[in-house]
């Protein structure tokens, strides 16, 4: 049994979130699991098969800012939340020439602000208890201004130095913060890609790495270092070198709904 009791995690219908749901069950006592689809939701509970922990699993679209809150105040009227995974995300990108205001804000509102909305109301109880560990999942693409995925790289960006911020700021309330920054994962999400995807890492050994940078408190948890390293050589490069770069990259699909 790990310190973290009660534990939340958005997004956990599929992919990423499965996998660290799958891993929290056997490690926490009360695991709350939340997405839009709730047969999806179902299929990870039932993934859960080593569990020990009591499995509730709630319909929410992070969009929701009142739902969202709603959802923590639910929850923290019988238990006391240790750790929250802000995991919940969705990714498009300009293969159809550019990006449509519509995809651009549905990217924001879940990326950006479905985080804030599952974070913030968490944060002002953790501040009251001076306890509470909050996990924000950005990305590697958070560091690099990618052409093929404007709107989903800035708001991955956005949380990632949110989260970077909170964490200083939280440390005199007793919260501690960590930023999640994958590589690329074998998920739903990149399944669409019609790429090579260097350093393509399985869901499972993501969500271990993810889970001991968690237990480790470390502020930045980041994988696979190696392609961190080549992120950050190329931005060292001057910013002309850098834009040739990056219109070699591959395009990237616009999100499913709005390809029709
Ligand atoms: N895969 C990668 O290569 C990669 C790399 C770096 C970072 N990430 C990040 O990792 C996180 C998980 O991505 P993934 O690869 O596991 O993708 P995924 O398989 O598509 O899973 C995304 C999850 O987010 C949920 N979700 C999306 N919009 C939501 C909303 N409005 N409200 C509630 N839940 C919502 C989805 O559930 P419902 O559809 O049921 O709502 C699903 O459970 C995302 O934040 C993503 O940006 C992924």
């Amino acid at each position: 049994m790990s310190k973290f009791k009660n534990v939340l995690i958005t997004g956990a219908s599929s992919g990423l979130g499965r996998a660290l749901a799958i891993e929290f069950s056997k490690k926490s006592q009360n695991l709350f699991l939340c997405s839009r689809n709730f047969e999806n939701l179902q299929e990870t509970k039932n993934l859960c098969q080593n569990s020990n922990a009591n499995i509730y699993l709630k319909i929410l679209d992070v969009k929701d800012e009142i739902a969202s809150q709603n959802y923590i105040d639910e929850i923290e009227k019988y238990f006391t939340l240790d750790l929250i995974i802000a995991n919940a995300g969705v990714s498009g990108g300009t293969a159809l020439g550019t990006e449509s205001f519509s995809q651009i804000k549905e990217i924001f509102d879940t990326n950006l602000y479905g985080v804030l909305n599952i974070v913030q109301p968490a944060i002002e109880k953790m501040i009251l208890r001076k306890n509470g560990q909050i996990a924000i999942i950005s990305s590697l693409a958070g560091f690099v201004a990618l052409p093929s995925s404007p709107a989903y790289s800035a708001s991955k960006s956005a949380v990632r130095i949110y989260g970077e911020s909170l964490r200083v700021n939280l440390a005199q309330f007793g919260i501690k913060v960590n930023v999640i920054c994958p590589g690329y994962i074998k998920t739903p999400m990149t399944a669409v890609n019609n790429f090579y995807m260097p350093f393509l890492m399985n869901a499972d050994k993501a969500s271990q790495k993810i889970i001991t940078g968690i237990e480790e408190n470390r502020g930045r948890i980041i994988f696979p270092i190696i392609f961190y390293f080549i992120i950050r050589i190329l931005l060292a490069l001057p910013f002309f070198l850098i834009e040739k770069i990056m219109k070699k990259l591959p395009k990237k699909s616009a999100l499913k709904k709005y390809l029709t």
